[in-house]
């Protein structure tokens, strides 16, 4: 195991769902046909949606359980558009039966994974994760307590900018919301229902408030009726599907076979998986946050790593929820960063968690 925060990650299925902004990844990477991206896989989302647009993609997490999720996702391509929204938990019908028919497609630790897991596809495979989990329990435990669905509806709905940022100053942003929101995304409730102790062991200081600020610039600031994140989070659900993941829409489904095959599934490290590349091979990079479990000479040695396996001009895409991670100062030479392109990415960013998002390209 790579680091401390691979054990619990590799013994559960934590994300059901990329929460990282499929958007700002495509816009960031404008990867097309003869891109070759390494892309962390997580829920799978974000690399099927470089793939849709042409990139040959590795999507790669050191847990099973992921992969075991990716690959199923994957294989919903084969599935009428109806049958795969069953699948996933999105329209009526039997998961299980759906599930059946799939299984033959995955390998056989996914297969695994999946018959000793049936809950999972029962209870609807996109709350599934213990990440999704955790929001749930905002979603249905906590927000009730702060605000009435029709508060709800009304920042959602807001008809201009001007009218949602008074709405959310004069009846969102009460001290019950900000006081109730500190505790449920304190450190250590978070570290207890959503994450893990160790998916913390890097970060410095109290975390609520950061997230707080970015649900601030998002919930007050940015169009919300085309947001799923944020429509997840407050809703439990979203308002239309063509309006979350690529993959998801009906267009999405259709182009997702061919995209398939642009697709390879990698279960490991990518501390691993980097020395094993050919030099120069890659010419994007997906990094989600996963600098942010890995001790700072760590993070070095992988950049290090990263970079033998980029191509010339390969561009990096880097999240930062609470560890700062980049290109390590004493690699600066061999990258160039974009501040003020990854400034005006970051508040595009529809995911109200991020503090950081970093673009660089390799030179
Ligand atoms: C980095 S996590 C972050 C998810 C979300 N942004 C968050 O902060 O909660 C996303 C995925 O990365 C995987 N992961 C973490 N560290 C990794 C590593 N060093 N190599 C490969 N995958 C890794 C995890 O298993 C997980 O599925």
């Amino acid at each position: 195991m790579s680091h401390g925060a691979a054990q619990p990650l590799a013994s559960r299925l934590s994300y059901a769902q990329c929460w990282e902004d499929w958007r700002v990844l495509c816009d960031a990477l404008e990867v097309g046909p003869g891109d070759r991206v390494l892309s962390v896989a997580s829920a799978g989302c974000n690399s099927m949606a470089l793939a849709l647009r042409g990139a040959e993609v590795v999507g790669i997490d050191l847990s099973p359980p992921q992969i075991a999720l990716c690959e199923l996702k994957l294989a919903g391509a084969f599935l009428s558009y109806e049958r795969f929204l069953a699948l996933l938990g999105l329209a009526p019908g039997a998961p299980l039966e759906v599930y059946a028919e799939l299984e033959p497609r995955l390998s056989p630790s996914s297969q695994s994974f999946w018959q000793a897991h049936p809950q999972l596809l029962v209870q609807g495979l996109l709350g599934a994760g213990r990440f999704e989990h955790y929001l749930a329990t905002f979603t249905r435990r906590v927000l009730p307590l702060i605000h009435r669905r029709a508060a709800i509806r009304g920042l959602i709905d807001a008809k201009s900018p001007e009218d949602q940022r008074a709405w959310y100053d004069l009846h969102w942003s009460t001290w019950r919301w900000r006081g109730l929101f500190r505790v449920f995304f304190s450190r250590w409730v978070m570290a207890r229902l959503g994450r893990s102790p160790e998916q913390f062991a890097q970060v410095q200081g109290a975390v609520a408030d950061r997230i707080l600020t970015r649900c601030d610039q998002v919930l007050g600031g940015q169009a919300l009726d085309a947001n799923p994140y944020v429509q997840w989070i407050l809703e439990g659900a979203w308002r239309s599907i063509e309006h979350t993941h690529p993959y998801l829409t009906r267009q999405g489904h259709a182009g997702l076979a061919q995209a398939a095959e642009r697709i390879s599934w990698v279960q490991s490290s990518l501390e691993a998986h980097l020395p094993s590349c050919p030099p120069g091979h890659y010419t994007a990079f997906n990094l989600s946050n996963i600098g942010e479990y890995l001790p700072t000479p760590v993070w070095e040695s992988l950049y290090a790593g990263l970079l033998e396996a980029a191509a010339p001009g390969a561009r990096i895409a880097t999240w930062n929820l609470f560890v700062p991670r980049a290109c390590p100062p004493a690699l600066a030479d061999r990258v160039q960063r974009h501040p003020a392109r990854s400034a005006a990415l970051l508040a595009q960013d529809r995911v109200p968690f991020y503090g950081a998002f970093v673009l660089e390209t390799v030179r």
